[in-house]
């Protein structure tokens, strides 16, 4: 049975002046807080390039919580979690901030940019820090095979694999989590996952924001950087991954890896790269990404990647999984598609009915979180017609409330020492392995009208298939 309070511990948040405190981890902790699963104690230390005090730290934590926090602010635990925040200037230095820890073991967040982490974990250490410390970082983990490898080298330097908690925010969605436990949890479904009942599979994570003010971050990124080599390639691991001999971190982690190493590296001739051009959202026009601010006019960077992959195992020999993401698409939507094999019409024959649609269980990662399998229904009336119909399951309806933020799991989980729902190395090496034929020998890129489902060369690589959204014309 696994423990919920986490050991006493120091959280350290390098970067706590930045954005992703600010939205993310600081409203995350205070939710900890409420729920009391923070550690019985220990404090939380923002460090930070910033002229403020444990007080201007205080006043800008409690503004994030009461803008960011899913449950907004009150002040009972607000008080009990401002009695454990101080802060540090890091001109100061590790010397300083090693001296104003409390307890023998420590959380280090660097929510600061990848660029900074080698150098950074290489100061911790010499600051005499690493005994003690556990380290969460975020992706990007480099960007390509080499420098992900270096940075796994540099990270190893001074702390031993164990000590890395590696977040994918994707990994702590309650719906990816689910599909564990719908897969595994239920002797119905296990049976027919595989290449003798499913045609394809899907996945799709759609948005419709564009950039917004991260033009010149993403100029050095694009989306299969950004989205694919990391976020879509977990869904793809838990969707598509043999039963793990348990719950344990390494037996999870080892499945997934399974599946990345199984799976053959992207085809620059099944992949497709996309730009959004100008067009209508929700009735608002918007700019093209040419023209958003920190992108260069003449950019060639993909805001769409569409691909075919196949993953060579027992179960999923000749299956294709289909990944599309996009910014500026008609709607926010990520889903998980698994379209199972027609059934013979042969008994259908004679009743003018021409094709029977395929059964298919659509998990929705977000928003509506849910999972719903479409069969094949008689209509009611005298004649043999057919049409598809819904059994659906939905978060709100089920559980009549909405799932934690991803940042509250794997926070606690850090806390805890539990890596199941972090990154491995092997992992990261391994995606990037799959992605780096597209980066190094990268398809045209070519333009799609923002609020559309991204551009109609997507469709040409789905095969015999098709992408399941783009099909209903939504
Ligand atoms: C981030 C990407 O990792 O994930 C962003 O850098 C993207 O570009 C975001 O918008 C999507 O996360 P979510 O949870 O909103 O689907």
């Amino acid at each position: 049975m696994k423990m919920y309070s986490p050991p006493d511990q120091d959280i350290v948040v390098v970067g706590a002046s930045g954005d992703l405190a600010a939205r993310k981890l600081l409203p995350a902790l205070y939710n900890l807080e409420v729920e009391g699963l923070l550690p019985g104690t220990g404090l939380v230390i923002g460090y930070a390039e910033s002229d403020w005090d444990d007080d201007a730290f205080r006043s800008h934590a409690r503004e994030s919580i009461a803008q960011f926090s899913r449950t907004g602010i009150a002040d009972v635990p607000w008080q009990r979690f401002a009695t454990r925040l101080r802060f540090i200037n890091a001109s100061a230095g590790w010397d300083v901030l090693r001296s104003r820890l409390e307890q023998r073991q420590r959380l280090v967040y660097l929510a600061v940019p990848p660029s900074a982490f080698a150098t950074l974990v290489s100061a911790l250490g010499a600051a005499g820090l690493a005994e003690g410390t556990s380290l969460v970082i975020e992706k990007p983990f480099g960007r390509d095979l080499a420098t992900a490898t270096q940075l796994n080298r540099d990270l190893h330097a001074v702390l031993a694999e164990e000590r890395i908690f590696r977040i994918d925010h994707y990994l702590g969605k309650e719906t990816v989590q689910n599909l564990l436990v719908f897969r595994f949890g239920n002797s119905v479904f296990e049976r027919l996952w595989n290449r003798d009942a499913i045609s394809q599979v899907e996945i799709t994570v759609a948005e419709s924001l564009g950039v917004e003010h991260r033009g010149a971050f993403y100029e050095e990124t694009g989306a299969i950087r950004d989205i694919v080599q990391n976020h879509m390639f977990q869904l793809l691991s838990v969707a598509a991954m043999e039963p793990p001999i348990s719950f344990d971190a390494e037996a999870l982690r080892n499945e997934k890896v399974k599946v990345l190493r199984a799976a053959q590296p992207l085809d620059p001739k099944h992949t497709v790269r996309g730009q959004y051009a100008a067009g209508t959202i929700d009735g608002q026009k918007v700019a093209a990404y040419t023209d958003e601010p920190g992108v260069s006019r003449t950019s060639t960077t993909e805001t769409y990647a569409a691909m075919r992959m196949f993953i060579d195992s027992w179960r999923w020999e000749g299956v294709p999984f289909l990944l599309r993401t996009g910014k500026r698409l008609c709607r926010r939507e990520s889903v998980v598609v698994v379209s199972f094999n027609r059934a013979p019409l042969h008994l259908f024959h004679d009743t003018g009915i021409e094709r029977l649609d395929s059964n298919r269980l659509v998990v929705r990662v977000q928003p509506d979180e849910g999972i719903s399998l479409s069969f094949i229904a008689k209509q009611p009336g005298p004649a043999l017609t057919t049409q598809p119909v819904e059994m659906d399951f939905s978060y709100g309806t089920s559980f009549k409330t909405s799932p934690p933020e991803a940042y509250e799991r794997l926070l606690h989980d850090a806390l805890l020492d539990d890596h199941t729902l972090f990154i491995r190395e092997d992992e990261v090496e391994r995606g990037w392995a799959i992605v780096d034929p597209v980066l190094t020998a990268p398809p045209p890129v070519v333009t799609y009208e923002a609020g559309s489902w991204g551009p109609v060369e997507a469709e040409a690589i789905a095969g015999p298939g098709h992408w399941h959204m783009a099909e209903e014309g939504t």
